[in-house]
């Protein structure tokens, strides 16, 4: 009896010792787990396999199944929203590595420079202009009818004694751009900023005069439209735009002095965080349609925001790439 004691133990820490015994795999852990990417996005995700002994490995993308969703697929950069999965949606998704399965949340959003129909005269036309993303410009116009019916004015300085009173059509924004651009003024006031606002939303037909205005000074639509958009073409009318002067520009006019002065370079550094962009920069009038306007911030959302300044794109840049 003794010695099948013995012999037992020895086979049992044969047994324990032996690499065929090896910890038993528990669980994937997915990281993230909930995303919202644009058709044709990528993302930098992380896959680790957990082992019932506490070790922790991680995995290649190849390691990685993803199970029932067409179109989706790991790339050597990460996960790849593929052009032709239906957009606008929210998928469950079930990956897995070996037995072990975990579920990703994802929604899909499409891609802001599909977002329009074309006219009877073969223009595109915004189909959704309620989106915080939308593009307007002049590839993508708004129709006159098209207008915003949430604005508000929000509670910012506006230049004195220049008719900034009561409820100015162009004193108007979004309620989002709106609580954006209080937050964005009182930050600066805290910094010693002092920012005026000067234009926001303009309907179709106040931008009608307003580019007239240009041709006439100008002298041509050409020239008046390297600054001034077309009606219909003009983010103003989104009620997502506004442009900003600051105390150290005379008379709080819309200049590229704006850009070297003290409150422009704060506007530059910090709009991002508040869910600004300056949508037409320096040097990128052949891809944004217009010439540089340091004064001109378009509300996007703060995550947009800043993945546009830390990339350095403009909207159509960043959106384009999506579509290669
Ligand atoms: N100044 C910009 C381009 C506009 O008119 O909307
Ligand atoms: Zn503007």
């Amino acid at each position: 009896m003794k010695r099948l004691i013995v012999l037992l133990t020895i086979v049992l820490l044969v047994l324990t010792a032996c690499p065929l015994s090896r910890a038993e795999l528990v669980e994937l852990r997915v990281s993230p787990t909930s995303m919202r990417l644009y058709s044709g996005q990528e993302l930098i995700m992380t896959f680790h396999a957990v082992y019932d002994d506490g070790e922790v490995v991680e995995l290649s993308y190849q390691d990685i199944v993803i199970n029932g969703v067409d179109n989706l697929y790991l790339t050597e950069v990460g996960l790849k929203v593929g052009n032709d999965l239906e957009a606008d949606k929210a998928y469950q998704v079930t990956v897995s590595y070996e037995e072990i399965s975990a579920t990703i949340e994802l929604e899909v959003v499409s891609n802001p420079l599909l977002n329009y129909y074309l006219d009877d005269d073969g223009r595109k036309i915004v189909e959704d202009s309620e989106r915080l993303d939308v593009i307007v410009s002049k590839e993508f116009a708004l129709t006159r009818d098209d207008m915003p019916n949430d604005l508000v004015v929000p509670d910012v300085r506006w230049p004195p004694n220049m008719g900034y009173v009561g409820y100015l059509e162009k004193m108007h924004l979004r309620p989002e751009a709106a609580v954006a651009l209080e937050e964005m003024f009182a930050a600066a006031d805290r910094e010693g900023h002092i920012l005026y606002g000067v234009s926001g939303y303009r309907s179709y037909d106040l931008q009608v005069s307003v580019f007239a205005h240009y041709v006439n000074t100008l002298g041509s639509e050409r020239e008046a439209n390297r600054i001034s958009a077309r009606p219909g073409e003009s983010e103003h009318h989104t009620g997502l735009a506004m442009d900003i002067s600051g105390e150290s520009i005379g008379r709080h006019r819309l200049t590229t002095d704006f850009a070297d002065s003290p409150e422009g370079i704060w506007v530059a550094e910090n709009a991002a965080d508040f869910g600004f962009i300056i949508r037409y920069p320096d040097s990128k009038e052949d891809i944004v349609g217009y010439s540089y306007e340091p004064w001109h911030l378009r509300y996007v959302g703060v995550e947009l925001a800043q993945t546009l300044y830390e990339s350095n794109l403009t909207m159509e840049e960043y959106f384009g790439k999506f579509l290669e």
